[in-house]
């Protein structure tokens, strides 16, 4: 708890990657999570996210595959079982990247129609979804982060990039479809902020890709990105929702 007060998050997607990562530091600081993963087994207890001694009863695993409403709806109808529930940060973090995806002129090269689709339902469609149903479930909520990538920035766009064209998109879909939900919610009255973060070129499984013809620069280790994350999510407000920045705090 990184200013003496015990935080509740829900990190969607933490089993591996960024989001353990996310798990990892705010049990171990001390803050309640809420935790989500495809296929909860015996081993998804406070433990598999952390070493230390961290009291059992603040980690709660639940099951969410981002692909399926029927999950997305189940396991928003446990979270809100929780009594007094009041979230703090959600963290929408669970994404896919098939490479090559969806090359501009070889299309042939991948099913390109079901590569398109998966990466617009898994990186899109499912976090919409969540954000959306946790909203409607009227949990109390102060930000919803989700975590998007500079590969759906227009602006930062690389041109060698080839085979990463369906993620981009799907990235840029998310930060469209938040930008909607931040506008809209403001003009509600909402006291939720709505913010889409970068996290950096972070070595996870993710960043593990065969046959790939350019350097992808500056990796990181979780840690780091994670860290700093942190610090950059804790740093806004109200007045930021429906912005887009980096892990450390760059619009
Ligand atoms: N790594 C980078 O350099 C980088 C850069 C920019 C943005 N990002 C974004 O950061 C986020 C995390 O990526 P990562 O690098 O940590 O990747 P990762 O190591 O491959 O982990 C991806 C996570 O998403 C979960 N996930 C995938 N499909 C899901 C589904 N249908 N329902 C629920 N959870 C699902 C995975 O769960 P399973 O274990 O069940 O598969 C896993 O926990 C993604 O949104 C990614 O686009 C990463």
């Amino acid at each position: 708890m990184a200013d003496g007060k015990c935080k509740a998050w829900l990190i969607v997607g933490a089993s591996r990657g960024i989001g353990h990562e996310f798990a990892a530091q705010l049990l171990n600081r001390g803050d309640d999570v809420f935790v989500t993963v495809r296929k909860p087994g015996k081993e998804h207890n406070v433990a598999y996210w952390t070493d230390a001694k961290v009291d059992a009863s603040h980690c709660t695993t639940l099951e969410c595959d981002v692909l399926s409403e029927k999950s997305i709806d189940s396991c928003i109808a446990d979270l809100a079982e929780t009594p007094k529930l009041h979230l703090d940060y959600a963290v929408i973090n669970a994404g896919v990247l098939k490479y090559p995806n969806v090359r501009d002129c070889d299309g042939g090269e991948t099913d390109s129609y079901d590569d398109f689709a998966y990466h617009l339902h898994t990186n899109t469609i499912g976090p919409i979804l969540v954000a959306q149903k946790l909203l409607k479930a009227g949990i109390p909520i102060g930000t919803i982060v989700f975590i998007s990538s500079d590969s759906g920035s227009v602006s930062a766009f690389r041109e060698h990039e080839d085979g990463f064209a369906a993620y981009g998109a799907s990235k840029a879909a998310l930060n469209v479809m938040a930008r909607h939900m931040a506008a809209e919610l403001k003009r509600k009255g909402s006291r939720t902020t709505i913010l889409m973060l970068h996290p950096g070129e972070v070595s996870t499984d993710m960043a593990k890709i065969e046959g790939l013809d350019w350097e992808v620069e500056g990796q990181m280790e979780p840690p780091e990105s994670v860290a700093a994350c942190i610090k950059t999510i804790e740093s806004k407000g109200l007045d930021d929702s429906g912005t887009f920045w980096t892990w450390h705090n760059q619009c």
